[in-house]
């Protein structure tokens, strides 16, 4: 056999081996690259055909193409078998173990003052009381005037008020209230009066809701808080009523011991008015830091709705009596876990928030 036969059945065994080598299709693209390519060992082989001998020439061209060919089969065939052992392969690694427990899910919980807010709720509930809710930007009148508290009343400075601008005051320099009286309201009390006006006798609402106050921001004061305002209205309701079912509440919130008293105190839209006290929920009366030594917690301001305020409701004072309160969730729920400063309310910090995740 002439030289060049030689070479290229040497040749077909080195591609045989090469491929069985081969342990990837990139493998084998460059086991055919380097056969096959331009300047690969069988393209280079082939083109030395030419010069062999004449009468050779015809079995080693039938020699040349029977091992190209064999090569292209080849190398067809083991990309094939990998490409199957490498779908194999992903399917192996990429299995889903559907027996594997799951990743939990990051569910968020409730802010520790809506938690407070809907214990609320549920205990009022419990005494027949159903949820109604009023706009946080108010009007002047509904949150004064129609309370009983007239424009240049001493009073107003109970409840230092954020005022909305009048539109276009602030671009020329000088910003005012506006014209029609638009607030952000400093209470929930003006919807006692939406309430009147809205629903007929007997009424007893909560009526949960955000305030805000243009306060000097510290410890104990924000300028955003939350309210509950109650609201019973009916033909016989009187000051024990109020003072009944405010113990009561007060025990539900705090268990059956919590001692309870009611002081004197001022509000325009209610008269008779109350402070009602909780013994310390800290030091149990003995007098610490946290009820100024007092060994009491006022916990709501509350009293008989002032009979102009039942008029501006659409009620007739001489048939009519109603009793309010008005509690401020915020503080309760300090007091309920010991926080010193209600800022960490409004902060955002998760370190605080998170700390209220259990069981909710
Ligand atoms: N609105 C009063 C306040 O913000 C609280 C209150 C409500 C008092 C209802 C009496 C009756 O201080």
């Amino acid at each position: 056999m002439s030289d060049l036969g030689a070479e290229l059945e040497a040749l077909r065994a080195r591609a045989d081996d090469a491929l069985r080598a081969a342990g990837t299709t990139e493998e084998v693209e460059a086991v055919r690259h380097a056969l096959l390519g331009r300047s690969g060992e069988l393209t280079v082989l082939m083109r030395g055909l030419g010069q062999a001998d004449p009468d050779a020439r015809p079995a080693l061209g039938r020699l040349a193409n029977e091992i190209r060919d064999h090569v292209q089969a080849a190398l067809s065939a083991r990309a094939e078998e990998l490409a199957v052992g490498d779908l194999a392969a992903r399917l192996q690694d990429e299995a889903i173990d559907m027996s594997a427990p799951g990743r939990p899910v990051r569910i968020g919980h409730l802010h520790p003052v809506q938690t407070l807010m809907r214990d609320l709720r549920e205990v009022f509930h419990a005494f027949g009381f159903e949820v109604f809710e009023g706009p946080e930007i108010e009007t002047e009148a509904y949150n004064f005037e129609l309370l009983n508290i007239p424009p240049d009343h001493p009073a107003r400075d109970l409840w230092d008020t954020l005022y909305v601008a009048e539109p276009g005051s602030i671009e020329l320099g000088q910003p005012r209230p506006a014209a029609d009286g638009t607030i952000l309201r400093t209470h929930t009390s003006p919807v006692q009066v939406r309430a009147m006006q809205a629903l007929d006798a007997p009424i007893r609402v909560i009526t949960p809701g955000r305030c805000f106050r243009y306060e000097a921001v510290d410890a104990s004061h924000a300028s955003e808080f939350f309210q509950v305002e109650g609201l019973v209205v009916d033909r016989d309701t009187s000051l024990a009523d109020l003072k009944g079912m405010l113990e009561e509440i007060a025990r539900a919130l705090y268990g059956r011991d919590v001692r309870t008293r009611f002081r004197p105190g001022y509000y325009p839209f209610t008269e008779p008015s109350v402070a009602f006290d909780i013994g310390c929920l800290v030091c149990g009366g003995s007098g610490c830091p946290a009820c100024k030594r007092t060994g009491w917690m006022t916990i709501l301001g509350a009293g008989m709705v002032h009979p102009e305020v039942l008029r501006n409701g659409g009620f007739d004072p001489e048939e009519f009596q109603g009793y309010a309160f008005g509690m401020g969730p915020d503080r309760m729920t300090m007091l309920r876990h010991g926080i010193g400063d209600i800022r960490l309310f409004f902060s955002a910090d998760l370190r605080f928030g998170r700390q209220f995740a259990e069981g909710r």
